[in-house]
C-alpha cells in the first residue's frame, strides 16, 4: 500500500455530513485562534447545574503542572446521560442487549434505564457507598454492567471496572490499589457457549483483598455461595428498591472513575478521569467521529472493561440520546457470521470493532459476511491497535460494499476520547492511517530533545497541549503520572506511541515504543507477564517481549532461564503458560516460550531487549551492536534454539 492511496469519502456520507471538510478546517483553526470560544461549545454539550465560567487552566511544566477543565462548573453525568432524555425520548430505545445465545436479545427504553440506574443507585447508598466512595464492577457484558456505572455515578461514587476476562489475582490487586469497599458482579458470564465463573473469582479475589459488600447479579442463575452480611442478590432487593434517585452535585474536576492500565513497568496503573472534561469529549468524538444522528442504531463490540466500552458504549453514546448496542458473544460463535447477522437483525448503523476480529474474520473469507445483507450500516470504525492495509480494503470492500466510511480511531485509555480519526462524511480516507488531529488536538512528532519535527517525520508522538478528556493522574500515585508521561520529553504529554506524518500532514501510527504489548487490541505489559513467569518455582529469570502476529497483530514470546537442576520439559511449558493465564488472564498467555540458559545483559546487567525483540522476529541479519554484551555467546545459543 503506498501513501498515494487516497479514498475519497463515499457521495452518500458526504452529502449528509454533519461536519464538512471546509467546517472541519474552520474548527481546527477556530481552536488555534480562539481556544476559549471552541472548547466552550464542547463543555455546553452537557447540561450542567452549574454552568462552568473557566474553560480551561491546564500547564504541562513540572513547576506548576495542572489539567483543569470547565472547573467551576458543576454537574452529574448520569443526569446527562438519562434524566436529561427523558422528556424527549423516554421511549426510545437506549440499549439494545443481544446475549451470547443467539436467540435472547433485550432492550431498555431511556425511562427504563433511569429507573434501573436509580434503584440500583439506592442500592448502592443501602450498602454504605457515596460520594467519593471506590466501587469495583466486574461484570459481563450484560445491560446491569452499564447501569451499574450509571448508578455509581448517580451517587457520585468512583467506579473501577475489571474486565471479566481478568484473574482473582489481577482482581484483587485491583481492588487493593483503590481501597475498593464495594463490588458489583455477576453469578457467572457467558461467552461463545461457554461459562466464566465470575463469583468463584471474586470469591478467591476477596480471600486477599476483602470487600464490605458484595452486589450480586444473577444472570445464568447458577448456583453461588452467598456469604451472610456481606452478599447481596440484586434480583432479590430490586423490586422493593425506589426508581428515584437525585443526582448527586459534581464538581466538573471531581473524579468520574479509575480504569486500570498496563504500563511498561510495575503494576497497572489506575487511569483517573473527570467527570466535566471526560463527558464532554466523549459525547463530542462520539458525534463527529460517527457523524451520529438522533435515532440511529450504533455498535461498538469492544466490552466495557476496557475504556473503549466506558466511552463509546456507555458514556458517548448515552450522553448524545444514542441507541446503543450491547453484545455479550463472541464474532466466532456460532459461527462466523455473527457479527453480520447481528447487524442485520439490530438494523446496525453503525459499526465498531478491532483491527484482530476484522483479520480473523477476513481468514474465513467472504462467504460469512454475504451470508447477511448489511444493508442497514453506514459507517465502519475501528480501534485498538495499527490497522493492516490489507485488513482496512477488506473492510471497506467486502464488510461496507465500498459504500461506508472507514473511520480508524487513534486514542488511549489517557486520552478519555478519540484523538486522530478521519472525520465521517469529511477527510479523505488511506487505508492504514489514521488521518488526521480532531480540532483541538495538537500533535507533534519529536525528535530525541523533544523539539517537533516539520513536515513528513517519524518519531515519538507527543500531545503538545490538553484536551478535556484527557486523564488527571493515576490513583494514589500523582508521581507516577508525571514520570510516565510528561518527563520523557519536559513540558508535553508523551504517548508511548510511534508515528509518521506523510508530506499529506497524514498521521501512520507504528505502534508501542515502550515496553507495552498490544495482543489483539489488549495493552499488556511486559513486567507484568515477566513477574509472572518468575512467580513459577522452577523460573530463575524471564524476559518478555513482541513479535508479529498475524491474526493477533503481536504475539508473546517469553524468554525463560531455569533454575539450577530444573529441566525444561513441554509439561513445564504449559505449567508457566497457566501461571500466566491464572495470575493475570488469559489474553496475557505466551504464544512462545524459549528456554534461554542465558539472557543477553550488557556488562551492567540490563537485559538488551532489542537484541531479544530482533530474534522473535527472526532478523538476525539486523541484531544491531552487540559490542556491549557481557557474554555475546548467549545470542547465538538463542538464534541457534529458536523455535519454530
Ligand atoms: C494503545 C492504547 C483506544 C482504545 C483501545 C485501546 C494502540 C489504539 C489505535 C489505532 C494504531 C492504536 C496504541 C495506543 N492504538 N488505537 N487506531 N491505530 N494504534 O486503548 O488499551 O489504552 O491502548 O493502543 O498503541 O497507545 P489502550
Amino acid at each position: 500500500m503506498t501513501e498515494q492511496t487516497r479514498i475519497p469519502q463515499p457521495a452518500s456520507a458526504v452529502a449528509r455530513a454533519g461536519m464538512t471538510l471546509d467546517q472541519y478546517q474552520a474548527a481546527c483553526e477556530q481552536a488555534r485562534r480562539d481556544p476559549e470560544t471552541y472548547w466552550r461549545g464542547v463543555g455546553e454539550r452537557l447540561d450542567w447545574i452549574k454552568p462552568f465560567t473557566r474553560i480551561k487552566d491546564v500547564s504541562f511544566d513540572r513547576a506548576d503542572f495542572r489539567i483543569r477543565w470547565f472547573e467551576d462548573g458543576v454537574l452529574n453525568a448520569a443526569a446527562n446521560c438519562l434524566d436529561r432524555h427523558q422528556a424527549e425520548r423516554g421511549e426510545q430505545v437506549a440499549v439494545i442487549w443481544e446475549g451470547d445465545d443467539p436467540d435472547q436479545s433485550r432492550t431498555l427504553t431511556y425511562r427504563e434505564l433511569h429507573a434501573e440506574t436509580c434503584r440500583m443507585a439506592n442500592a448502592l447508598k443501602d450498602m454504605g457507598a457515596g460520594r467519593g466512595d471506590r466501587v469495583t464492577i466486574y461484570l459481563p457484558m450484560i445491560p446491569e454492567a452499564a447501569v451499574a456505572m450509571l448508578a455509581c455515578a448517580r451517587i457520585g461514587a468512583i467506579h473501577s471496572v475489571v474486565f471479566a476476562g481478568f484473574s482473582p489475582d489481577s482482581l484483587a490487586g485491583r481492588i487493593e490499589d483503590c481501597g475498593s469497599r464495594f463490588l458489583i458482579t455477576a453469578d457467572e458470564g457467558r461467552r461463545g457457549g461457554k461459562r466464566i465463573p465470575l463469583k468463584a473469582n471474586v470469591d478467591a479475589a476477596l480471600e486477599k483483598a476483602p470487600v464490605d459488600k458484595v452486589l450480586l447479579v444473577r444472570c445464568t442463575g447458577a448456583d453461588v455461595p452467598l456469604a451472610e452480611g456481606r452478599d447481596i442478590v440484586w434480583n432479590d432487593i430490586r423490586e422493593r428498591l425506589s426508581d428515584d434517585c437525585p443526582p448527586e452535585p459534581m464538581g466538573a474536576e471531581d473524579p468520574l472513575f479509575i480504569l486500570y492500565t498496563s504500563g511498561s513497568t510495575g503494576k497497572p496503573k489506575g487511569v483517573l478521569h473527570t467527570t466535566g472534561g471526560y463527558l464532554a469529549w466523549a459525547s463530542w468524538t462520539h458525534e463527529r467521529v460517527f457523524d451520529y444522528r438522533p435515532g440511529e442504531i450504533y455498535w461498538c463490540t469492544a466490552d466495557v472493561g476496557w475504556v473503549t466500552g466506558h466511552s463509546y458504549i456507555v458514556y458517548g453514546p448515552l450522553a448524545n440520546g444514542a441507541t446503543t448496542l450491547m453484545f455479550e458473544g463472541v464474532p466466532n460463535w456460532p459461527d462466523h457470521s455473527r457479527f453480520w447477522r447481528v447487524i442485520d437483525k439490530h438494523q446496525v448503523r453503525i459499526f465498531y470493532t478491532a483491527p484482530t476480529a476484522i483479520r480473523a474474520l477476513m481468514r474465513e473469507g467472504e462467504a460469512p459476511v454475504k451470508a447477511a445483507s448489511r444493508a442497514s450500516l453506514r459507517l465502519l470504525g475501528t480501534v485498538g491497535e495499527p490497522i493492516n492495509p490489507e485488513a482496512w480494503l477488506w473492510y471497506w470492500r467486502v464488510v461496507g460494499d465500498e459504500r461506508c466510511p472507514v473511520v480508524d480511531t487513534w486514542w488511549q485509555t489517557e486520552t478519555g476520547g478519540v484523538l486522530i480519526s478521519p472525520i465521517c462524511g469529511a477527510t479523505p480516507m488511506k487505508p492504514g492511517s489514521a488521518t488526521r488531529p480532531l480540532p483541538g488536538v495538537f500533535p507533534a512528532i519529536v525528535d530525541e530533545a523533544g523539539k517537533p519535527k516539520e513536515g513528513p517525520a517519524e518519531g515519538p508522538l507527543c500531545l503538545v497541549d490538553s484536551w478535556p478528556g484527557q486523564m488527571r493522574t493515576v490513583w494514589g500515585d500523582h508521581q507516577r503520572f508525571l514520570d510516565t508521561y510528561f518527563s520523557t520529553f519536559p513540558g508535553k504529554y508523551f504517548t508511548g506511541d510511534g508515528a509518521r506524518r506523510d508530506a499529506d500532514g497524514d498521521y501512520w501510527i507504528t505502534g508501542r515504543i515502550d515496553d507495552v504489548l498490544n495482543v489483539s487490541g489488549h495493552r499488556l505489559g511486559t513486567a507484568e507477564i515477566e513477574s509472572a513467569l518468575v512467580g513459577h518455582p522452577a523460573v530463575a529469570e524471564a524476559a518478555v517481549v513482541g513479535y508479529p502476529h498475524d491474526i493477533k497483530g503481536q504475539g508473546v514470546w517469553c524468554y525463560v532461564t531455569l533454575k539450577q537442576g530444573e529441566t525444561p520439559s513441554d509439561e513445564l511449558k504449559k505449567a508457566l503458560v497457566n501461571e500466566v493465564r491464572n495470575e493475570i488472564s488469559p489474553i496475557a498467555a505466551p504464544d512462545v516460550i524459549q528456554w534461554a540458559p542465558g539472557l543477553p545483559k550488557t556488562r551492567s546487567g540490563k537485559i538488551m531487549r532489542r537484541i531479544l525483540r530482533k530474534i522473535a522476529e527472526g532478523e538476525f541479519g539486523s541484531l544491531g551492536d552487540t559490542s556491549t554484551l557481557a557474554d555475546p555467546a548467549v545470542v547465538d545459543d538463542l538464534i541457534r534454539n529458536r523455535p519454530g
